[in-house]
């Protein structure tokens, strides 16, 4: 296709001096295939890949209202939809219900004129204010102008977790991902009243010495571990099984993975910090060779009221 384009237009591929290309949302096997085609295509050109987001690409679309609304179909009732307004992004892309999108919009814009564009609009059209253009993709010529010459690289945007998860019939403890966020995000809110966010995990994921590890039975992600790891010293920042799977060993299978890494990061010791009153987890890390090392007085706060935090630790293997 890219060589009939190029006889097309007349060109050769030595005439490229960039290559620009959509990094998602949309399906992991089209985007991975995509990137890895422009990434290839760049590499043995010498020649940058720049990336552009999908729903910023739809979005310029000169005959559109200066409020818009990118959106596309991503199946089982969600769409990638973004937001902007005078040119400018008015909300990240996300992955949403359409009830949420609905909720999204009339925050942001309340009722304005704004112009709907994506082949997902479906269930957004009624909207006070909407004006549906069906436009399947992006213009070329737009991502083109869009392209960050300046800023070459092109990473994926995934916004939802891979449905293909490992096929196991017992508990099997894999690394975690940045792409695995809202994964976790959905396991932790399980387990606490206090939910952290699909992006705090990403944001932890991505800064240095973070690991995930989580534990799947039947091949289905049913707890995780997050540690940071700094030179010689580590720790785990949460934990959680979900209720379902509990009693069953998961939680200590991820302590013991998260101790062999940590160990192979250069940890020599691994420190965790838990709520006086979490009788299961002083059991478990008890049981896991952790000893109280200090109390942490009015730790956490939150809706289940104020407590002491113990401080744990326990020496890592040679
Ligand atoms: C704490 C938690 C992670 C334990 O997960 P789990 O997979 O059920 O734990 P395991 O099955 O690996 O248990 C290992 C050992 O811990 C102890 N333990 C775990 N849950 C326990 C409980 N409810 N009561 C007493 N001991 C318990 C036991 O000694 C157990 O061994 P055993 O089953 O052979 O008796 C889980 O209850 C949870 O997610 N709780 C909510 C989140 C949380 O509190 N996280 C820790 C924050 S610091």
């Amino acid at each position: 296709m890219v060589q009939q384009v190029m006889a097309r237009g007349e060109a050769s591929f030595s005439d490229l001096s960039a290559i620009a290309v959509t990094v998602g949302p949309g399906s992991f096997t089209g985007l991975r295939v995509g990137l890895a085609f422009a990434k290839g295509l760049g590499l043995a050109l010498g020649i940058p890949c720049c990336g552009v987001g999908v729903l910023a690409a739809l979005a310029e679309a000169p005959e559109a209202l200066p409020r818009r609304v990118a959106v596309i179909d991503a199946g089982r009732g969600s769409l990638f939809i973004q937001l902007f307004e005078t040119a400018a992004p008015a909300s990240p892309p996300e992955r949403l219900t359409i009830a949420e999108s609905r909720i999204r919009i009339m925050q942001r814009f309340g009722g304005a004129a704004f112009s709907i564009i994506g082949p997902g609009e479906a269930g957004l059209a009624d909207l006070a204010g909407a004006e549906a253009m069906d436009r399947r993709f992006p213009d070329p010529v737009q991502i083109a102008r869009l392209a960050p010459l300046d800023r070459p690289g092109a990473q994926p945007l995934y916004l939802r977790p891979p449905d293909a998860i490992p096929k196991v019939t017992t508990t099997e403890v894999a690394t975690a991902s940045a792409a695995q966020a809202e994964v976790l995000a959905a396991l932790h809110a399980e387990a606490f009243l206090e939910t952290w966010s699909a992006q705090d995990f990403r944001t932890l994921l991505e800064s240095p010495g973070v690991a995930a590890y989580l534990a799947f039975r039947e091949g289905v992600a049913a707890g995780f571990v997050l540690t940071r790891a700094i030179l010689d010293e580590a720790e785990i920042l949460t934990l959680a099984v979900q209720p379902e799977a509990r009693r069953r060993g998961l939680a200590r299978q991820l302590i013991e993975t998260a101790m062999t890494a940590a160990a192979s990061r250069g940890a020599r010791r691994l420190w965790l910090e838990v709520a006086e009153d979490n009788l299961p987890a002083l059991a478990l890390y008890r049981r896991a060779g952790f000893r109280e090392t200090g109390r942490r007085r009015a730790y956490y706060v939150g809706v289940a009221g104020v407590r002491d935090a113990l401080v744990m630790a326990r020496d890592l293997g040679a």
